[in-house]
């Protein structure tokens, strides 16, 4: 049987990289791209990875990375958009070039690599595409996380709305929506809205930062759990179209599917009392 192959964007850390690594060891061969290709030193040591130069706002990037894959492995078989970032913070405290940068990595960026990867996935009968999305793209968890919550709620829409294009070409679709997990980057990486001071946001902004630089590890999920997730989908053992992974969103969507939006929106509201 050919070799299968994946592509995955937003590999120089975190849950790129680690699925990066587990796809590898699966004996698949791996298209990792990321920005900063020239730092790599973990996945160059795999023979069956292949890392591309690729920020996923940059159209031309887009372009040749992928270009450069299917050039490389002939044919691409699964998708990841996994690059993200986060801006948290009121809104009003948000600088202009902040609201576009959430928008152009979390949302506009998928839809580079989708756009690019279509062609291809029609030339070869089909194909995945599986985007790391969040619970905060099917729940508001956080208060102060409204860009952060747009970004991913809108991947969402753009998902689900392909899905009566693309299933008439054998391309598949899937969402996978996680919390936090153990030895988290991705907070750490976190963009805060400080244009400027406005002290009614002051007490909010504390009780979040708080809860962020907070969260016990203990209550945290391992991250195998959420590459093990995307593996299912890949490698046909599940065809579930979301999949939320951690007890955190589990409990959130319970909520949210059990009582009218303004008791929910009240509730995680109270947690910041
Ligand atoms: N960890 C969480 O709490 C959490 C929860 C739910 C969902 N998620 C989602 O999970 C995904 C992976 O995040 P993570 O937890 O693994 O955090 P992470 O370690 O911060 O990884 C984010 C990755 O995205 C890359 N990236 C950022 N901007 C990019 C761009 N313009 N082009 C290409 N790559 C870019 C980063 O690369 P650089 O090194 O170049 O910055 C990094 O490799 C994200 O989509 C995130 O929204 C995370």
């Amino acid at each position: 049987m050919n070799k299968k192959t994946i592509f995955i964007t937003g590999t120089s850390s975190g849950l790129g990289k680690l699925t990066a690594i587990h796809f590898a060891k699966l004996g698949w061969n791996v298209a990792a791209t990321m920005r900063t290709p020239e730092k790599e030193t973990e996945l160059t040591t795999y023979d069956n990875i292949k890392i591309f130069k690729l920020d996923v706002t940059n159209v031309d990037q887009v372009n040749s990375a992928v270009n450069d894959a299917i050039a490389t492995f002939g044919k691409i078989d699964v998708v990841v958009n996994n690059a993200g970032m986060g801006s948290y913070g009121a809104l009003e405290l948000a600088e202009e070039s902040t609201i576009d940068w959430q928008f152009a990595v979390n949302v506009r960026g998928p839809i580079n690599v989708i756009r690019k990867f279509l062609p291809h996935f029609r030339a070869v009968g089909g194909g995945m595409f599986i985007n790391i999305s969040s619970f905060m793209g099917v729940t508001t968890a956080v208060p102060l996380g409204s860009l952060y919550n747009m970004s991913k709620f809108a991947l969402e829409g753009l998902t689900e709305g392909l899905y009566y294009e693309l299933k008439q070409l054998n391309i598949e679709l899937r969402l996978i929506e996680q919390g936090g997990s153990k030895g988290n980057n991705f907070v750490h990486s976190v963009i805060w809205n400080k244009n400027e001071n406005i002290d009614a946001y002051n007490d909010l902004e504390n009780k979040v930062s708080h809860m962020m630089a907070n969260s016990p590890e203990d209550q945290l999920d391992d991250p195998q759990t959420i590459v093990d997730a995307i593996a299912a989908q890949a490698t046909g053992e599940s065809n579930q179209f979301r999949t939320i992974v951690g007890e955190a969103g589990k409990g959130l969507m319970a909520l949210r599917n059990s009582v009218p939006i303004e008791q929910y929106l009240e509730t995680i509201a109270s947690n910041y009392k």
